[in-house]
């Protein structure tokens, strides 16, 4: 965010350096004290780029970054500012009596704390020691420069992170002469007091306490002093309250930055105090209520940021009165509500537009042409359609277009590419936009295009080679991959071509795109083998070619892909066993192979190797031989589908220590990579139905060893799996009894043992299952009375109980013969009604806590955090829409989507 500079702090560095510079004309050589002091000082610091070479000879004041008076000898300045000095600094500084100007910022000194003796300086007025990776309490030695005017301690997030603290402002107060006051980063969270210490100085003009972990400001104050106020920064902070009305009363203020805090409450809508406000920022809040209309008393306003609160009602029209602004920035707030040409009737300056998020909707006229022209427009999930807006033509040469899901039912205008040559980023999502792209199209210098969902056609035209994320998913496009791309765009991160009508085979370029972090080619009709050349993708994370008509064995060289989260190659036609070359891809959390004819074991460095699984899915192949035991140790999976194989022998006893099926509170993490716009999904079997989750995919546990040969007995150990909602052992030749404490399993919601030999009674404890919706006994050898209870109540269709002979009691037509009649219900003496609530809410609320912990990892991870919130916010909106549906029904049934008939 560019702010004007305040011109007052123009002013003071050029008065500061008028007073350097005025001290004197010099033909003198230098101080032999201060040339010794430089000496030492020298010699304490590492100077690794010999930054200070120059520092040789008998003229210090020639030396560089040395400054002595005009009319004197003596030193008055010093800066070695960005010289990568390293080490600490010699307390021979202070021989340099008449300094007044000292700048050590951009250096490393390395986790040393502020020495206290520059505090002793006192004629010093201008101090910089920003970004140079200090540590420690500030000295309160430095209250005793009284003539300083300039005080930079502060750190900027990209350049390096601030170790330094201070739990009492109170020396800042005696600074009487500051004008400047930079704290950024320092944690002031113990400095309570902060704002009267501050209130001391009435000359203060800048004063920037941005991401200070500062938690309040004072609702009232006696007596504002800080009249000269022009640049007030309390942005990333963490302070939770209502915005002060004092803070409105600062009649000199040019930037009120505010941001990402937690405020709440209403805006005041007292402005008529601040004529000279150029930048409001009051955006990451919580803030509700309107947006006062009183807004247009800020006269000088330029930059209005209020966006990601909850304000509600209407945008104010008065705001197209406004024609100093040249930043709107209103998104993600729940304002509704028609936006109209006079919406905008004045803002001829405006530059960039924010809408999004909202529930607008834009009603122009069609030969509108707007004063503006804007250089970014956002008007995501505003109501522009259904036609394209037409007066985008009017917009010539903007830079970010984004008019995603926007209710446009349209074919694109042959006007539209022609006018986007200067575009950088395109999003026309979610949309019913008709057309093809333009062969031309690479001559357009776009880096980011999204046209996902939307009714696209024709052949994929070569795109400009510096196009980074390219989303066609969800069109029609159609024809081959073009054999170059790899060549033709090698910055890809990501590339989403899944649900469109290309076929043929899959280009060997494509391996040469080395920073490609999503590659997204499902649901296509691409032919031919997977290419053996994926060595050079060691920064891809998703690779998802499902649903395609590939043929051939999986390739070797998938081993190079060590950074590989997430591998989707089911539905095609692949064969042969798996590479043991997969084991290098140990980060893999989902793994899906199923319906294809893959043989041979499974092999057991699936276990040992691939050990952060959380869904391996292998469903529908031709592999043989047992069931590995060593399976129980994927501490994370979840869901673990091997149906429909020839496997054999029996289940093994270790299937009871799938520590993460044992839990009741989720759970692993699996959103995709929600800036790229890819989610993480999977067809799901349930109840012989396939159903796609999606963002409630790590919600799921499952079981499925269906249509197998396994026999034996169901070990009773598995009956400890208590998190696992699905269930399936049909299919296949076990014997033996159900185990008596399958009631053990409170969250299964799907349990299916058809189609087996087992025997014995029916455990009495099933009715324990309070969550059960579907069960399956049929075909086996049960015998006894049909225990009662609760939910076994529900289940009225006899057909799950058919093909057992011994069975009786209803629901089946058979009554019991006297000798079953002990077997009665077991009473679960809960009130399941309350019970399944319960559980749905608890899901629902893992599922938000699992947010929260993806979201904290991807703090870490800077480059994509921004992108990463917008999805996070999405999501957040899709949980609250859920919560609000799903209080009756099970999770299962909320959270299928897209259903299928298996
Ligand atoms: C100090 O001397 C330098 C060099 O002669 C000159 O450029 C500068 O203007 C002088 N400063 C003042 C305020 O006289
Ligand atoms: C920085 O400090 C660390 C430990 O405090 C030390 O190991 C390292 O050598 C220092 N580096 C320099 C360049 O002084
Ligand atoms: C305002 O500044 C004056 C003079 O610096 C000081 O005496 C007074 O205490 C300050 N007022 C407040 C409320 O801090
Ligand atoms: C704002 O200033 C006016 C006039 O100086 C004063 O009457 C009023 O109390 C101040 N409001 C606050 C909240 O400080
Ligand atoms: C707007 O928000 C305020 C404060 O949260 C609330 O009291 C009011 O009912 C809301 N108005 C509308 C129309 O939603
Ligand atoms: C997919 O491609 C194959 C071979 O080109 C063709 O036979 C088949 O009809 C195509 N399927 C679809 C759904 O287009
Ligand atoms: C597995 O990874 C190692 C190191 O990352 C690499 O040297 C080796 O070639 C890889 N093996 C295969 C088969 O890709
Ligand atoms: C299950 O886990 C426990 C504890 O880790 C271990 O002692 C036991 O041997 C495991 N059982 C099987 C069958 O692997």
């Amino acid at each position: 965010m560019a702010y004007s500079i305040s011109m007052s702090l123009v002013h003071i560095i050029v008065f500061l350096w008028i007073q350097i510079k005025s001290a004197s004309p010099s033909e003198l050589s230098c101080n032999e004290f201060e040339r010794s002091a430089l000496l030492k000082l020298k010699q304490s610091f590492k100077d690794p780029l010999n930054a200070l070479s120059s520092w040789k000879g008998f003229d210090c004041c020639s030396w560089k970054g040395v400054e002595c008076g005009n009319y004197t000898d003596r030193i008055i300045g010093l800066n070695l500012s960005r010289k990568s000095l390293e080490g600490e600094i010699n307390p021979s500084l202070l021989e340099l009596k008449h300094i007044i100007s000292l700048d050590l910022s951009l250096n490393d000194f390395n986790g040393t704390d502020i020495p206290d003796f520059i505090g002793s300086l006192a004629n010093l007025r201008y101090l910089n020691l920003s970004n140079s990776n200090f540590v420690g309490s500030v000295p309160h030695h430095l209250g005793n420069l009284s003539r300083l005017q300039y005080l930079d301690l502060g750190s900027d997030e990209s350049i390096s992170i601030s170790g330094l603290s201070n739990d009492d402002l109170s020396w800042v107060s005696r600074l009487s002469s500051l004008r400047y006051l930079d704290m950024r980063m320092i944690n002031l969270r113990k400095a309570t007091n902060w704002l009267h210490e501050v209130n001391e100085l009435p000359s203060l003009s800048v004063l920037r306490l941005s991401s200070c972990n500062i938690y309040t400001i004072p609702q009232s104050i006696l007596h504002l002093n800080l009249t000269y106020l022009t640049v007030f920064d309390l942005s990333s902070n963490n302070i939770r309250s209502t915005l002060p009305e004092w803070l409105f009363n600062m009649t000199n203020l040019n930037v009120l930055d505010l941001s990402r805090n937690f405020l709440s409450g209403p805006i005041p809508g007292t402005f008529q105090n601040m004529p000279f406000l150029k930048v409001l920022n009051l955006g990451h809040n919580s803030l509700s209520g309107y947006i006062p209309l009183s807004i247009d008393q800020l006269t000088s306003l330029e930059e209005l940021y209020l966006n990601s609160n909850r304000l509600n009602g209407t945008l104010p029209q008065i705001i197209g009165q406004m024609s100093t602004l040249t930043i709107l920035n209103v998104s993600s707030n729940l304002l509704t509500g028609i936006v109209t040409e006079s919406h905008f009737a004045n803002l001829s300056r405006l530059n960039i537009l924010n809408l999004s998020f909202n529930n607008f909707s834009l009603q122009v006229s069609s030969n509108w042409t707007p004063p503006f022209r804007l250089d970014s427009i956002y008007m995501s999930s505003c109501r522009l359609g259904p036609r394209f807006p037409p007066w985008l033509i009017t917009q010539k040469g903007y830079a970010k277009l984004d008019i995603g899901n926007a209710g446009v039912v349209d074919s694109l205008p042959t006007w539209f590419w022609s006018l986007t040559s200067e575009i950088v980023s395109l999003n026309l999502s979610l949309n019913q936009i008709k057309g093809s792209l333009p062969p031309s199209l690479h001559s357009i210098s776009i880096t980011f295009m999204d046209l996902s969902s939307n009714l696209f056609e024709g052949p994929l035209p070569r795109l400009h080679h510096g196009i980074q994320m390219l989303q066609l998913n969800d069109n029609s496009f159609e024809g081959t991959i073009p054999l170059d791309l790899g060549h033709d765009m090698p910055m890809l991160r990501c590339l989403q071509l899944s649900n469109n009508l290309f076929h043929g085979p899959i280009p060997r370029s494509l391996c040469e795109l080395d920073q490609l972090v999503v590659l997204w080619l499902a649901n296509n009709n691409l032919t031919g083998a997977i290419p053996d050349c994926w060595s050079n993708l060691g920064a891809l994370e998703i690779l998802d070619l499902g649903n395609n008509n590939l043929y051939g064995r999986i390739p070797e060289s998938f081993g190079y892909m060590n950074s590989l989260v997430s591998l989707h190659l089911n539905n095609n036609d692949l064969f042969g066993e798996l590479p043991l070359s997969l084991k290098n891809c140990t980060l893999l959390t989902l793994l899906d192979l199923s319906n294809n004819q893959l043989s041979g074991n499974i092999p057991t460095w699936i276990p040992n190797s691939l050990t952060n699984l959380i869904i391996l899915r292998l469903r529908s192949n031709r592999f043989i031989g047992p069931v590995p035991p060593e399976l129980s140790r994927l501490n994370s999976l979840q869901l673990l589908d091997i149906s429909i194989n020839k496997l054999s022998g029996t289940i093994p006893i270790s299937f009871g220590n799938f520590t993460s099926m044992k839990k009741t509170k989720m759970k692993g993490t699996l959103l995709g990579e929600p800036w790229s716009g890819y989610e993480e999904h999977l067809m799901v079997c349930i109840n012989g139905r396939q159903l796609r989750y999606t963002k409630t995919l790590s919600l799921v546990t499952s079981v499925d060893l269906s249509s197998n040969n396994l026999y034996g007995e169901i070990p009773s150990e598995i009956t400890s799996l208590v998190g696992l909602l699905v269930l399936n052992l049909s299919k296949n030749g076990l014997s033996g009894e159900i185990p008596q404490n399958i009631g053990n399993m409170g969250w299964l919601e799907s349990l299916d043992l058809s189609k087996n030999q087992l025997n014995g009674q029916i455990p009495p404890t099933l009715s324990n299952l309070t969550s059960l919706t579907h069960l399956n006994l049929s075909f086996n050898n049960l015998s006894g009375r049909i225990p009662l209870g609760f939910q076994l109540q529900t289940f009225t269709d006899p057909s799950i109980y058919e093909g057992n002979s011994g069975l009786c009691g209803p629901p089946l037509t058979e009554g019991c013969s006297q000798s079953s009649m002990n077997i009665t219900s077991s009473n679960s003496g809960g009130d399941d009604g309350i019970g399944t609530l319960w559980l749905e809410l608890s899901v629902i609320a893992g599922f938000v806590t699992g947010v929260v912990v993806v979201l904290s990892v991807l703090l870490l991870q800077r480059s994509w955090r921004l992108m990463f919130f917008v999805a996070v916010d999405k999501a957040f909106d899709w949980v609250h829409a859920k919560i609000g549906r799903s209080s009756k029904t099970s999770i299962i049934g909320v959270f299928g989507e897209d259903r299928e008939n298996f």
